[in-house]
């Protein structure tokens, strides 16, 4: 038998597709092992304001394929002070909640290690971003949905480029990795893919578009990564208009639509595997950790380390795109 008797459940952060997946799993795991479930609406804004019910299997009945999250999610700035964690607190307190279940991205696990130096309530967080910017996972839930959302679209792109002979700069979401977009530009045979983790020499990217329009190859597609150093799409676009005025050019922002949707089968069953072992772990005693799979197997990372590292992108991949684009 656990000592666990009560388990609070919250999503928190920019949502991602899965999240209400790993939210099934979570609380069908719990009570099938005879732990009560909690849901906590709105995040660590929810735990302060006590917005907390009683979850039973049904409330997650035909959720695993929705997007969003059925908890609601929101960024906290109360959290982030002494006194809201304190209120956060009491009302775990309240609801005699005991273990906690914290799907998110970085934001989520830095409030969780400032809340869990003061309060030792067992934890264990799940990422969920489609950013992938975290260490501790080998993929985050959403990010696998993030990018075919993204293929979808610039597959779409490329056609419409292709009947006006045009070059494109696709913007996909990303503040502070690239993730998206060197996945979604490999994916879709960008000609370039500018992202926050290599430092962007706008004169190459100049370079490479005259180069393929003296060749006559007439479409061009740039996948940039909204956080990319130099800029987003707009800036990018203000430079090219100046060297190539003639240049027939548009630039797309994909925006939300990459965090929205029905998540893949990938999502689906990385979601339902992390929300399973987090509520083992718990059970098992393993704390103040986020739970990831790394090489196919389950794996667990002190909450600060996952907040500190960023999984680096290989040179080999970024090696291939110049090859594969000539
Ligand atoms: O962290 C996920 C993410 O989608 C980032 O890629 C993006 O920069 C950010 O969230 C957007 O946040 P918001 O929805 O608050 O505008």
């Amino acid at each position: 038998m656990s000592a666990i008797k009560r388990i609070g459940v919250l999503t928190s952060g920019g949502d991602s597709p899965g999240m209400n997946a790993a939210i099934r799993a979570i609380v069908r795991t719990a009570i099938y092992n005879k732990i009560e479930t909690f849901g906590i609406r709105r995040g660590y804004q929810g735990m302060i304001d006590g917005d907390i019910f009683q979850m039973q299997t049904t409330d997650v009945s035909n959720i695993i394929q929705r997007g969003g999250t059925i908890l609601k999610t929101a960024r906290s700035e109360e959290f982030q002070k002494k006194e809201g964690r304190k209120k956060a607190y009491e009302q775990l307190l309240k609801h005699n909640i005991d273990a906690l279940a914290l799907i998110g991205g970085d934001g989520t696990f830095r409030g969780a290690a400032a809340f869990f130096k003061e309060y030792k309530i067992p934890a264990i967080g799940l990422p969920g971003t489609i950013d992938k910017d975290l260490a501790g996972s080998d993929f985050t839930i959403g990010f696998d949905t993030a990018v075919n959302t993204a293929v979808d679209a610039i597959d779409k792109i490329r056609d419409t480029a292709e009947a006006h002979d045009r070059l494109f700069l696709v913007e996909v979401m990303g503040r502070d990795a690239g993730y998206i977009a060197l996945n979604s530009g490999i994916a879709c045979g960008a000609e370039d893919i500018l992202i926050p983790e290599t430092v962007t020499h706008v004169q190459e990217v100049l370079n490479r578009i005259a180069d393929d329009e003296n060749r006559k190859k007439t479409v061009h597609i740039i996948v940039i990564a909204e956080g990319d150093d130099f800029g987003g799409a707009d800036e990018m676009m203000k430079i090219i208009k100046e060297k190539f005025p003639l240049l027939d050019a548009r630039a797309t922002i994909l925006g939300h639509i990459q965090r929205g949707g029905s998540p893949t089968y990938a999502d689906r069953v990385l979601a339902s595997r992390l929300g399973h072992a987090a509520v083992n772990a718990l059970m098992e005693g393993t704390s103040m950790a986020m739970v990831g799979i790394i090489n196919d197997r389950i794996a667990f990372t002190p909450f600060e380390k996952v907040v500190k590292q960023h999984t680096k992108i290989s040179n080999d991949m970024l090696e291939m795109i110049r090859v594969l684009s000539v």
